[in-house]
């Protein structure tokens, strides 16, 4: 496989509401975000993923766009958003824009028009449907974020499609002339430098609503081969595609090289591993190891040398995973946030670290529908009152899984709101900020701060990290994942202990090898058998040829 710029990248996301808000109206902002671009110099990232920055009513969070081609107020203007990619670029930084072309907001220009008559010219821009017989929805189709995908609009007595919030209108892909708006959109955002794009659910755009497929519809790879050649394949670009529901096969339809669609794939099956199959992610079971294990073994081995994966454990949709998988406690925190960092940066292919993620932050647990800010939460938080569920119940799941949990503000220092603004936050910080902090982090030596720019480090410098073959040991063990990697010769063993309780391991060429990183600093190798403490993960370069 011919070797890219993005296979050592390391991709950092910025949710811009809650990173750094520079004019003290509580926001985040892009002027924010450049008085902050020597820290993630310091950290030592390649690419910054913007969550969307453009004009939005903020049904969700600016994943509901009113204009492709202007940015937010909230935000700031095109000039700062130039001067992020230039001073971005200064320090080797590229800019990754969020790609949403699923659906517009409801208040976009061609929604608005769409919706004066049946004859607008915008009007085929959406997927409208007729009434049933009886008036209902024109079928059982449900919306990710609760209740019907359809929703009327009774001036024209038709239904419209929105598989997200009924302000988020589905386009149709079918139209050319969409097709050919959204890629004069991007080639607009690509002359101006920008580094690529993260693509919001692209696995969506070929759907075919009346046959209830949704994801990986049939004209799917047929509509993003005609954006590359439209627009992004002319570039040296990451792309990369937010598909929920990608097997390995599929991944491989996406990211062959030789099909010429998308850098790398953003799959999601590690992350349902703690829900109940068939059940919708609120209820949750505990996590299943052996599963996760199985799946990650299944992502590494089978893409070979025809596709790209991404790794990663948090983003703005997922909880903390420190909290969740790992161990939150004050004693805890520190190595079970460094051992799933372990974990992930040893693996193959290209790392995204979730701001705070790098810090250990940890989920927030709210007890009353008013602090809650994400609509998806509280859609499903009224569904589920409707539906007779207890209070208790429903926080039980909204704390595990609400999206909130990661969408609060970056903890920079124990001042006031931990440095993110002067005004009233937009959201509430964790109060852990006082002793969980950027500043506390970058001081110490032995913080995960420090641990994840050790990580990233290696990467850099060892090719076995970002091209070595993988190879799991002990599938079987309920405790530990054992995995090598190997290249040119050389080969690396990753230990680690993915629970509070200790274990030991007993591998003769662990003892012989050398120790690259561990997470408790002071971990040793010179009996026979190893005694993991909790959480406790090591990687040993081994004396051993394959
Ligand atoms: C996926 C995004 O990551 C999420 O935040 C958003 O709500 C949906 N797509 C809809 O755009």
């Amino acid at each position: 496989m011919e070797k890219k710029w993005w296979n050592d990248s390391v991709v950092y996301q910025i949710y811009p509401r809650s990173f750094q808000d520079s004019n003290n109206d509580g926001i985040g902002d892009l002027l924010g975000i450049i008085k902050r671009l020597d820290y993630l110099t310091d950290l030592g990232i390649d690419v910054i993923w913007l969550s969307p920055v453009y004009q939005s009513p903020n049904d969700d969070n600016g994943y509901d766009i009113s204009d492709y081609q202007a940015i937010s107020p909230d935000f700031g203007t095109m000039d700062d958003l130039e001067e992020l990619i230039e001073e971005s670029a200064k320090r080797g930084i590229k800019i990754l824009m969020d790609l949403v072309v699923n659906h517009t907001s409801d208040e976009h220009y061609w929604f608005k028009e769409a919706l004066k008559s049946k004859d607008n010219p915008y009007r085929d821009y959406y997927i409208w449907r007729d009434p049933l017989e009886n008036g209902e929805t024109p079928n059982e189709l449900l919306s990710v974020f609760s209740g019907s995908a359809w929703e009327l609009d009774e001036k024209s007595n038709q239904y419209y499609l929105h598989l997200y919030s009924k302000k988020q209108p589905d386009l149709n892909w079918e139209n050319p002339k969409v097709r050919k708006e959204i890629y004069d959109m991007m080639n607009f955002w690509l002359k101006k430098g920008i580094g690529g794009f993260r693509m919001d659910v692209i696995d969506t755009i070929g759907k075919v609503p009346d046959e209830l497929i949704t994801t990986n519809g049939p004209k799917l790879h047929e509509y993003i081969k005609e954006m590359n050649r439209a627009t992004f394949g002319q570039y040296d670009v990451l792309t990369v595609g937010e598909t929920w529901g990608a097997t390995p096969e599929i991944a491989k339809l996406y990211s062959d090289p030789a099909r010429n669609e998308l850098s790398m794939v953003f799959q999601f099956e590690h992350i349902g591993l703690d829900q109940i199959p068939g059940k919708p992610k609120w209820d949750t079971k505990e996590l299943d190891f052996i599963g996760l294990k199985t799946v990650f073994s299944k992502w590494q081995n089978e893409l070979g040398d025809k596709g790209w994966n991404s790794l990663f454990w948090n983003n703005h949709d997922i909880p903390r995973i420190v909290s969740n998988w790992g161990d939150d406690s004050p004693e805890y925190r520190v190595v079970s946030a460094k051992m799933f960092a372990t974990f992930l940066h040893l693996l193959k292919g290209t790392p995204y670290i979730f701001q705070g993620e790098e810090i250990g932050l940890t989920n927030t647990p709210v007890t009353s529908i008013e602090e809650i800010d994400d609509i998806e939460t509280i859609n499903l938080y009224n569904e589920r009152i409707s539906e007779g569920y207890s209070n208790d119940d429903i926080f039980s799941s909204i704390n595990k899984k609400g999206r909130d949990n990661s969408r609060r503000p970056m903890q920079w220092d124990n001042s006031n709101n931990a440095g993110f603004t002067e005004a009233e936050p937009w959201l509430a910080l964790n109060p852990d900020y006082k002793k969980y902090n950027v500043l506390n982090d970058q001081k110490s030596e032995t913080s995960i701060f420090t641990y994840y720019k050790n990580l990233i480090h290696l990467r850099k410098e060892n090719e076995l990290v970002v091209y070595g073959q993988y190879k799991e040991l002990l599938p079987e063990d309920k405790q530990l994942y054992v995995y090598e990697r190997y290249y040119a010769g050389e080969t690396w063993l990753v230990v680690l202990n993915f629970y509070k309780k200790e274990t030991t391991y007993i591998d003769e060429k662990a003892r012989k090898g050398t120790i690259i990183i561990s997470n408790y600093g002071d971990s040793s190798n010179n009996l026979s058998k190893l005694n993991l403490r909790s959480f406790e993960s090591i990687v040993f370069k081994i004396n051993e040829h394959k």
